[in-house]
């Protein structure tokens, strides 16, 4: 062995060991603000909002899973939840994301969610689509595809997703001019939300994912390379971006841990 490749294995090591100390992909965080937004007078409604949850493995699983039951102990006025639910049709992929849908089910607090870009590119999507909706269809929870539904005086509106080519954005209706929380996967694609929105909520970043210190991003998809993480007020409609959950490729996160995004509302 030639001492160069000594010293590339020592190299590959040292990042290997970096990385393995860094990973916080189990680092569960709840991120609480207090927004302020100018449509908006259903003073300190809360939502909690998850967010690409790529449930492809058993750990995937048990990481939403434990997402969504911290989601739910902060008793929150609605749960959204705004796609990538899978990203691969192992076996275990669709059965682990209706486990996660069920741990929402069983808290009765409302629930809303849309697809994302992964739920479209999955080899069986028609099957992903019908078993998730239909898990999701109660009285107080439902798959959103260019749709809304109200709760407590606040509409939700679910934008289906943008990279597939899904998304419609005349549905909105005449009175949903304030108190209106919109959900939509890809956070640049705020450019082609109805104005009227109260707050657009994204994810699909993974905030980076694979961060440097302090969370600065290398490398972000298709759809969230202006919008990454946080509150961006002065986007066409407020937004906010989750780093959300899961992962996808290696299953690591590196100075970017997952988030369950609590988010209390009051006009501005
Ligand atoms: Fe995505």
């Amino acid at each position: 062995m030639t001492r160069r490749k000594v010293l590339g294995w020592c190299a590959a090591g040292c990042v290997g060991l970096g990385m393995s100390q860094f990973d916080n992909r189990n680092d569960l965080r709840i991120e609480r603000s207090q927004l302020k937004l100018p449509r908006w007078d259903a003073d300190g409604f809360t939502a909690a909002f998850l967010s690409d949850m790529h449930t492809d493995s058993r750990q995937q699983g048990e990481r939403a899973a434990h997402a969504a039951r911290m989601a739910i102990q902060e008793k929150p006025d609605v749960i959204l939840v705004g796609g990538d639910f899978v990203s691969s049709m192992s076996p275990m992929a669709l059965p682990l994301a209706l486990s996660f849908v069920d741990v929402l089910m069983e808290s009765k607090i409302p629930c809303y969610a849309v697809l994302g870009n992964h739920d479209y590119w999955v080899k069986e999507t028609p099957r992903v689509i019908r078993e998730l909706s239909s898990k999701l269809q109660t009285k107080r929870s439902r798959l959103l595809r260019n749709e809304t539904v109200e709760v407590s005086g606040v509409t939700i509106a679910g934008v289906d997703d943008g990279i597939a080519g899904r998304d419609r954005h005349d549905f909105l209706a005449r009175h949903h001019d304030k108190n209106t929380l919109l959900m939509f996967h890809e956070p640049d694609f705020v450019v082609r939300v109805d104005k009227r929105a109260s707050l657009m909520l994204a994810g699909h970043s993974h905030g980076g994912q694979m961060c440097l210190p302090f969370g600065i991003s290398l490398h972000t998809p298709r759809g969230a390379k202006k919008y990454i993480k946080g509150f961006y007020d002065h986007a066409k409609v407020p937004l906010y971006v989750s780093r959300g959950i899961g992962t996808v490729g290696p299953d690591r996160r590196v100075f970017c841990p997952p988030e369950v995004s609590i988010l209390t509302l009051s006009g501005a």
